[in-house]
């Protein structure tokens, strides 16, 4: 089950405007031509970012999230009809043959479930083309980022057209091992409407993810860093071995 702040209309409308800036995605654009992927999924699209940006240089483009307001986020956008959107995750997947699968936006630490992790990593795996490539970021653990997920230091207002001001801010609820659960709390000016968001996030070493991928069929062909996050991710590049 996804997040509130993925799956709540209200929520979901908001995660574009609430996050501008998607100069993440930049590595992720200039990977896709490295590659020189032709057909992609986007595991976890949410509201179709990446997606839309692939589809309008002209590359076919399935975007799959288990966040049905999410989604139709993205099927409101222009140039949507370009994209086929699935509703649901890697580990049900139609039939395809892409050269490349990707999960940003640290959409994998979503998956918290080491089996829905390894069903996922097969889900992918098995979309792939022979050859094809899966590439995903997931923040490295020694960086303890959700020691800076406090009230203090994410606290703003943001001027939202057609919804007015929103206030947003997250904390910490609990650090069990790899595992970090926090709360997003957004207060609509508009109507004085609060909504919360609990999510719960896996962090994972890089050698586990590497073991992960191989268990899994993967040769790691790299692991970088995210160029706007210097020093504080992980990006993996596996790739289904060519037959
Ligand atoms: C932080 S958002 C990132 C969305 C998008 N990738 C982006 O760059 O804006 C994480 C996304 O992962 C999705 N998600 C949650 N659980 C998932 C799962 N098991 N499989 C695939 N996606 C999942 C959420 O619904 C959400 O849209």
């Amino acid at each position: 089950m996804p997040d509130e702040c993925f799956r709540h209309p209200r929520l979901a409308a908001i995660y574009d405007p609430l996050d501008p800036d998607r100069g993440d995605l930049d590595a992720y654009v200039a990977i896709a031509a490295e590659l020189e992927a032709r057909r992609v999924l986007d595991i976890g699209c949410g509201t179709g970012v990446f997606a839309l940006l692939l589809a309008r240089r002209g590359i076919e483009v399935v975007g799959v999230d288990p966040a049905l307001a999410s989604l139709d986020v993205a099927r409101a956008k222009s140039g949507a009809e370009r994209v086929r959107w699935v509703h649901g995750d890697a580990t049900a997947l139609p039939a395809l043959q892409v050269d490349l699968a990707t999960m940003t936006a640290n959409a994998a630490q979503e998956i918290v479930d080491p089996s829905d992790w390894q069903r996922s990593l097969r889900g992918a795996y098995d979309a792939l083309r022979p050859g094809g490539y899966l590439v995903f970021e997931s923040r490295d653990p020694a960086k303890r980022a959700w020691e800076r997920w406090t009230r203090g230091d994410s606290y703003r207002v943001t001027e939202i057209p057609g919804v007015g001001a929103v206030e947003s801010w997250v904390e910490v609820t609990g650090v069990d091992g790899p595992l970090v659960s926090f709360r997003w709390t957004f207060v609509f000016a508009e109507d004085g409407d609060v909504l919360t968001s609990d999510s719960t996030l896996r962090f994972r070493e890089r050698a586990e993810v590497e073991a992960e991928l191989v268990v899994c069929g993967y040769d790691v062909r790299d692991v970088r860093g995210a160029p706007d996050r210097p020093g504080l991710e992980f990006v993996f590049l596996a790739q289904r071995p060519p037959l």
